[in-house]
């Protein structure tokens, strides 16, 4: 048996007991694809990390970068009260589309918000907004921005909120202090920072499923 059947197989028992059906995630990926959207979302084991992470965090406030068709962006809503909020940016209006069909299937458009353009636009313009800090964020957009994205996340944030980088392993190649790649250079600038910001304490964990290798950051707001 190849390693990846056997991660399949291990993701598919843990799934079945852990995060069995689930209506309004299994429609959204299959809207999700129908519309021809990449399959690049979090694995239904992940998400329910993450809702378990804003769960354990108590989370109100919720920001999320990079939100494809709305699948990760159901799990943290779960994790929200009745007057929580989760602002969600994603650049690709088509994207935006159908995940807001997707939220609102899930009975979570009351609590979710849509903001549709480059992050890195629409990040100053929710800051000079002066909103309350938010306390989980979770960064899972182009790659390469994510130093940026970080430094955003500090500035909308407060100590004790949580920070969650995904994807971070990039086949591997994070180790490759050469590399040449955006995606590379951006999740080692990310790592770097999270190791050496003085408001910042965290770690990284290598990760195997159903979606293969890969792994995630996860840094806590100190000051
Ligand atoms: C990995 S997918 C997000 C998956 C989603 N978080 C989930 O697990 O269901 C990355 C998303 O980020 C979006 N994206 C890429 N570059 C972006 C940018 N500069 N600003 C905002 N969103 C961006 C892509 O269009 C895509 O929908």
């Amino acid at each position: 048996m190849s390693d990846s059947q056997r991660w399949d197989d291990v993701d598919d028992y843990f799934s079945a007991h852990l995060t069995p059906d689930d209506e309004p995630l299994a429609a959204a990926l299959a809207d999700s694809d129908a519309a021809g959207l990449p399959q690049a979302n979090v694995t239904a084991l992940q998400g329910k990390l993450l809702q378990l992470l804003a769960e354990i965090q108590g989370a109100r406030r919720i920001l999320e970068i990079g939100t494809l068709g709305g699948y990760s962006t159901i799990r943290l809503a779960r994790a929200l009260p009745a007057d929580g909020r989760l602002i969600s940016l994603e650049y690709s209006a088509r994207h935006a589309e159908v995940a807001t069909r997707n939220i609102a299937r899930a009975g979570l458009d009351k609590l979710v918000e849509m903001r549709v353009g480059p992050a890195l636009e629409s990040l100053p313009a929710l800051a000079d907004e002066h909103p309350p800090p938010f306390d989980l964020v979770f960064i899972d957009a182009d790659k390469g921005n994510n130093p940026h994205y970080l430094e955003w996340a500090l500035k909308l944030t407060q100590p004790g909120s949580l920070i969650v980088v995904d994807n971070v392993v990039r086949g591997g190649r994070v180790a490759d202090a050469g590399s040449a790649e955006p995606d590379v250079r951006g999740s080692r600038a990310a790592i770097e920072m999270i190791g050496s910001h003085p408001r910042l304490t965290g770690t990284a964990i290598q990760t195997v499923g159903s979606k293969g290798y890969d792994g995630f950051a996860l840094a806590r707001v100190t000051g």
